[in-house]
């Protein structure tokens, strides 16, 4: 178990990151997403006792995140952003090194472990400095699971890889998943969908939307969108619907034209109506949910 409550964070004047509070359960599975900048790495940064806070209260396992308490460490795993390793270590001498550190037990049996789990068995005798980005954030990750922890921190796991490679560190984040309560920093959207089941949004060091995933499209209140297809007539359908809502233009060629409608409430039945009443053809109508990807824009512009 994470919480943060009423965490600021300033450096020199620049306030990074503004009186942010959240909770998040055994086992839950966060994506933490944003525009660069906007507080993410710093956040993390104080959950995993790297750096102080200016104010507010950080608990892992119900113990203060502090100097006095190294011990909260201890359950945290924690792949930092762009991911720093030793390029002039050989894998196996890299993880036998963070072993040390972090005092793990059966030290030759748990990097065997984690690199199995990890797929860089193969590797684990080749140098850092040699490996793919791909291969380099698994030994990452790697080492960010060898002392076991309940709590797994990945900053911006994906970035900086191939698409190919996406989908496998994406895959293997999967896997790890399972048994580990996850935070995930990234600032891109499609990663949120694929890797976690609730997302907190930070803008400019502030929260502005923590939900489950499905709940998110309820976010911008109150506001439908319809897409309505029709034949195109001497009407203007633009002027004809500027009653019912925002109208702009999707699609338009010839012989049709489609519409998104952004009004208040369900306004399907007023777009029968109206095309009737003005001698026009619908041919397609369907309410559209909102794209995480507009929830973000929205919340975030
Ligand atoms: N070491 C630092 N010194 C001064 N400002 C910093 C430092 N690290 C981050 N910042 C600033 O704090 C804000 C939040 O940065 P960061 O936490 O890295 O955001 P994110 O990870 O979401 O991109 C930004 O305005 C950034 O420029
Ligand atoms: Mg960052």
């Amino acid at each position: 178990m994470v919480e943060v409550k009423n965490l600021t964070k300033y450096y020199g004047n620049v306030l990074a990151v503004d009186n942010v509070s959240f909770r998040i359960e055994k086992g839950e599975v966060i994506g933490f997403l944003g525009p660069n900048g906007a507080g993410k790495t710093t956040t993390l940064r104080i959950i995993t006792g790297f750096i102080p806070q200016t104010s507010g209260e950080v608990y892992v396992n119900g113990i203060p995140v502090s100097e006095e308490n190294p011990e909260t460490k201890e359950f945290i795993g924690y792949l930092p952003e762009n991911n720093p390793l030793y390029e002039n270590l050989l894998a196996k001498e890299y993880l036998g090194f963070v072993a040390d550190v972090r005092g793990v037990e059966n030290k030759k049996e748990r990097i065997d472990y984690v690199a199995e789990k990890c797929g860089i068995t193969d590797v684990l005798n080749r140098f850092i400095g040699e490996l793919s980005k791909g291969y380099r954030q698994r030994v990452g990750l790697a080492a960010a699971l060898l002392h076991d922890p309940e709590v797994l921190i990945l900053d911006e796991p994906t970035s900086g890889l191939d698409p190919n490679q996406v989908v496998e560190i994406r895959n293997l984040i999967r896997e790890l998943e399972k048994d580990k309560t996850v935070i995930i920093s990234t600032h891109i959207l499609q990663e949120v969908e694929a890797l976690s089941t609730r997302v907190i949004i930070i803008h400019r060091g502030r929260i502005v939307a923590d939900d489950r995933i499905e709940n998110l499209s309820g976010m911008v209140e109150g506001k439908e969108l319809l897409s309505v297809k029709i034949k195109k007539s001497k009407k203007d359908p633009l002027k004809v619907f500027s009653d019912l809502g925002n109208v702009g233009i999707i699609k338009e060629d010839a012989q049709e034209i489609e519409l998104s409608i952004e009004s208040a409430g369900d306004i399907r039945e007023e777009v029968f109506k109206q095309c009737v009443d003005n001698g026009m053809v619908l041919l397609e109508m369907s309410r559209r949910k909102r794209s995480l990807e507009e929830i973000f824009r929205e919340l975030t512009r």
